[in-house]
């Protein structure tokens, strides 16, 4: 939620201006939120920091305000998903104190803003906008009488502060320094020759830096051109950070369109080359490997996840009951306080988020963790917040995502997640060796058959688009392993189409949802190939057509099964726990050209954010 940027340059070292440098990154970053935006720079010699900012898309603020032409070689940028104040020109970021000296950006929430804004009013602060960090630049402001240094100012502002927060900070005094502070929410910085980068994410500099030091909770310190400086908050001490400098290897290409009209498509194409990579990285080293010693040593196992990320945690859950016999109790991590309840020594908890840093996953993992449960991650993101936290991290390797409704995450974790069931299946007894193999045969062949998927769906996913877009309410059924798949069908359907879509297992619909079909209803059927076809196609269908629904199939049928359904989005035949990666496919796309067909941008969804760093 919320996207920021700053940079600090030596004049003429940068090879862009350098407030188009910033511009370009505040671009990349608006998947974490696009309803304001904003700029501010420290002009050479100015006494003012200057503040341009707006309601609105990036790119018609910069038709409006030029962003990418002010002054300066220090400047931070924002791009807003509003949490307190509705998105207006006043509540954009950056935010100044009285004396427009600092400007700064914030992402996360600060929970106890009241009681500072009414201190800082009390001592007569003027306050400008109705958002919770307006009260940093007074609070540094205040600070700043005192101790007569903008550094210590911020460190001892940061350390009032509750919630979360990724915070920049650039003040005429120190003019060609930004200050930063994190803490549950992300921040990186990026190194430069002659130039450095602060942001809430590797994309937004990448075309400009690869080397990056991931900042952890309770850092704070500055970057100049030349030099970086990190602390910890909570040992007042500076931390070494050259061992944490990492390089990237994503190219411009993997974070860039390339061509295509959004990036969720691209990342739909991009699928088989994740799987790849997904699979070099399980056999690549021994993680996986010690995740299975784990779990065999668990006395319960949870997985739990938001989201996307939790059908790809509900798929494992299913996946180990019917592979090894072991129960997973699966939850939606804001539900954590359920269980956390029930955790104790012995229990393993598997998180998974394509980002890391979602914050109620973060939340159930810290919980678990308390309570002496170990933890393993399954992540997008190297060095993020909750692989870092987690006892063993696993990692899908999928490049970086940037559409805002996963799609090649998902499905690398359902590679994942398959592997380590399988590999635990096979080591307590569940699969035997040739049964293992033959699994893991099929899911390394993976990536071809999704390439040979995409050719063979895609014309068909169009089509049927054309007519879902003109549809209010379709119902995602399913029975099984199929049933996290037709949950993801029907998320990415509301999400980025905005139609009203509800998966149920289908032998459920009958309890009640089935009283909504009349005529032309579109029902979606994903059809696993395992020993609920039947059932399926010859029970759930029919009631459904008996209905007057329209039954779409998404399915790999040679047989006379198939004829009960009216239309149908072949996928090819493959064992049944490769459901996910095979049935996804077509759904992401019925979901992307349904929004196109309604003139909607998939990739930036209204009301949502690619990171959930709010509770
Ligand atoms: C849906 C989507 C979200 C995320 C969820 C969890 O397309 O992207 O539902 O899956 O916010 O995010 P991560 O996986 O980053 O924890």
């Amino acid at each position: 939620m919320c996207g920021i940027i700053g940079l600090t340059c030596i004049p003429g070292s940068t090879p862009d201006r350098p407030s188009l440098m910033v511009y370009r990154g505040l671009l990349r970053l608006e998947y974490r939120g696009y309803d304001s935006a904003g700029v501010a720079s420290i002009p050479t010699g100015s006494s003012k920091v200057v503040v341009l900012k707006g309601k609105g898309k990036i790119i018609e603020l910069e038709k409006k305000y030029g962003f990418s032409k002010v002054d300066g070689c220090t400047i931070v940028a924002h791009t807003r998903w509003a949490t307190h104040g509705a998105p207006t020109d006043i509540n954009a970021h950056p935010h100044t104190d009285c004396s427009t000296t600092m400007a700064i950006v914030h992402n996360g929430i600060i929970q106890n803003y009241r009681e500072l804004r009414k201190e800082l009013v009390d001592k007569g602060h003027v306050f400008v906008s109705e958002t919770d960090t307006e009260v940093v630049p007074h609070f540094i402001e205040e600070l700043y009488y005192k101790y007569k240094d903008i550094y210590s100012a911020f460190k001892k502002t940061v350390e009032v502060l509750e919630g979360s927060y990724a915070i920049a900070l650039i003040s005429v005094v120190e003019p060609d320094k930004i200050f930063f502070a994190r803490k549950d929410s992300p921040l990186v910085l990026g190194l430069g020759n002659g130039f450095n980068f602060v942001a809430s994410d590797i994309p937004a500099f990448l075309e400009y830096s690869r080397k990056v030091i991931v900042l952890r909770d309770y850092e704070v310190g500055y970057i100049t051109p030349i030099n970086v400086f990190i602390e910890d908050l909570r040992k007042n001490r500076s931390v070494g950070y050259t061992h944490r400098v990492r390089f990237i290897e994503w190219s411009i290409e993997d974070a860039s369109k390339g061509g295509y009209a959004h990036f969720m498509i691209k990342e739909i194409f991009e699928q088989p080359r994740a799987l790849k990579n997904t699979l070099q990285g399980i056999e690549g080293d021994n993680s996986f490997q010690k995740a299975v010693e784990i779990l065999l040593d668990a006395d319960r196992i949870y997985v739990t996840a938001a989201g996307t990320s939790y059908h790809a945690g509900f798929y494992y859950s299913l996946l180990m009951q019917e592979l090894a016999g072991t129960p997973v109790v699966p939850f939606i991590a804001s539900e954590h306080y359920v269980y956390e309840r029930a955790a104790s020594e012995g229990d393993v908890l598997i998180v998974v988020s394509q980002s890391g840093e979602t914050i109620d996953s973060l939340m159930a993992l810290r919980a678990f963790k308390e309570r002496g449960a170990r933890v393993i991650a399954l992540s997008n993101v190297i060095d993020s917040a909750i692989p870092r936290e987690s006892h063993l991290a696993l990692y899908t390797r999928a490049g970086p995502e940037i559409g805002v409704a996963a799609t090649k995450t998902f499905i690398t974790q359902a590679l994942a997640l398959a592997w380590l069931a399988v590999s635990y299946a096979l080591a307590s007894g569940g699969l035997s060796s040739s049964e293992a193999e033959g699994i893991r045969g099929e899911l390394r062949d993976s990536p071809r058959i999704l390439s040979e998927l995409i050719s063979l769906v895609e014309e068909k996913a169009k089509m049927l688009s054309e007519w879902m877009s003109r549809k209010s309410s379709v119902y995602y059924l399913s029975r099984g392993i199929g049933l996290p798949v037709a949950m993801e069908g029907a998320l990415k359907l509301k999400e980025i189409a905005y139609i009203h879509a509800e998966a149920y297992p289908a032998g459920e619909s009958k309890h009640g949802p089935i009283a909504l079909v009349s005529e032309g209803f579109p029902v979606i059927f994903v059809v696993p190939t395992d020993n609920y076809l039947e059932k399926l196609l010859l029970g759930n269908v029919q009631e459904m057509k008996a209905r007057g629904a329209v039954a779409i199939g998404v399915a790999s049928l040679k047989t006379s099964l198939g004829d009960q359904l009216d239309y149908v989005l072949p996928v090819p035949r493959t064992h049944w726990v490769l459901t996910p990666l095979t049935h996804t496919l077509p759904l992401q796309l019925i979901a992307y050209y349904t929004a196109v067909a309604r003139g909607l941008d998939p990739d930036k969804p209204r009301n949502l954010a690619k990171t959930v760093t709010v509770e």
